[in-house]
């Protein structure tokens, strides 16, 4: 009797054995842990990556400038007004100093002229007197309105956007061509 109960007994399963059961059910959970860590893992990245490289896929808000208040500019006295540029292209902010000429016959609507002369690119100025742009390179002359009265200008003078916002007088720096 002895001898039968010390060997049923060392029939059954030791502490340090596992069943096959056991054993695939810790596979299973190993596989899906390094499932789960895996769909983590690259829900993360696409959302860094998106972080980093989104900036060069947003649209470029248009970048209206501020030019001052709209009552400070004088009926019939074109201004030369100087303002600073700041563009930001994707990861990129970039500033440019330029200006603009700035006319109005009322107070109320506005024109803004690119500075520089549609013949050849020279800033030009307002003559008081005549009440007319002058460029000094090839003496184009233009009105106030910016059309050409004579000289070698093939075109009116390149005009900006303008709208006023509150009291504020703003412009769109990009020039339009007029025909
Ligand atoms: S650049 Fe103005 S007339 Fe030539």
């Amino acid at each position: 009797m002895e001898t039968e109960a010390t060997l049923s007994a060392s029939k059954e399963p030791c502490c340090g054995e596992n069943p096959p059961e056991d054993a695939g059910r810790r596979d299973f959970l190993t596989r899906a842990t390094v499932a789960l860590g895996a769909v983590i893992a690259a829900a993360l990245s696409a959302t860094g990556i998106g972080y980093f490289i989104s900036p060069a896929f947003q649209k470029r808000e248009e970048d209206w400038v501020d030019l001052g208040r709209a009552g400070d500019f004088k009926a019939g006295s074109p201004a030369l007004v100087e303002f600073t540029q700041r563009r930001r292209d994707a990861w990129v902010t970039s500033e440019r100093r330029s200006s603009a000429w700035v006319a109005t016959a009322d107070g109320k609507s506005f024109t803004a002229f690119d500075p520089r002369c549609t013949h050849l690119g020279c800033p030009y100025r307002w003559d008081a007197g005549s009440e007319r742009f002058v460029c000094p390179c090839h003496t184009a002359v233009f009105g106030p309105d910016g059309h050409v009265i004579s000289g070698p200008a093939p075109r009116p003078l390149d005009q900006y956007q303008t709208k006023v916002a509150g009291n504020r007088l703003m412009i769109l720096p990009k020039a339009e061509k007029k025909a």
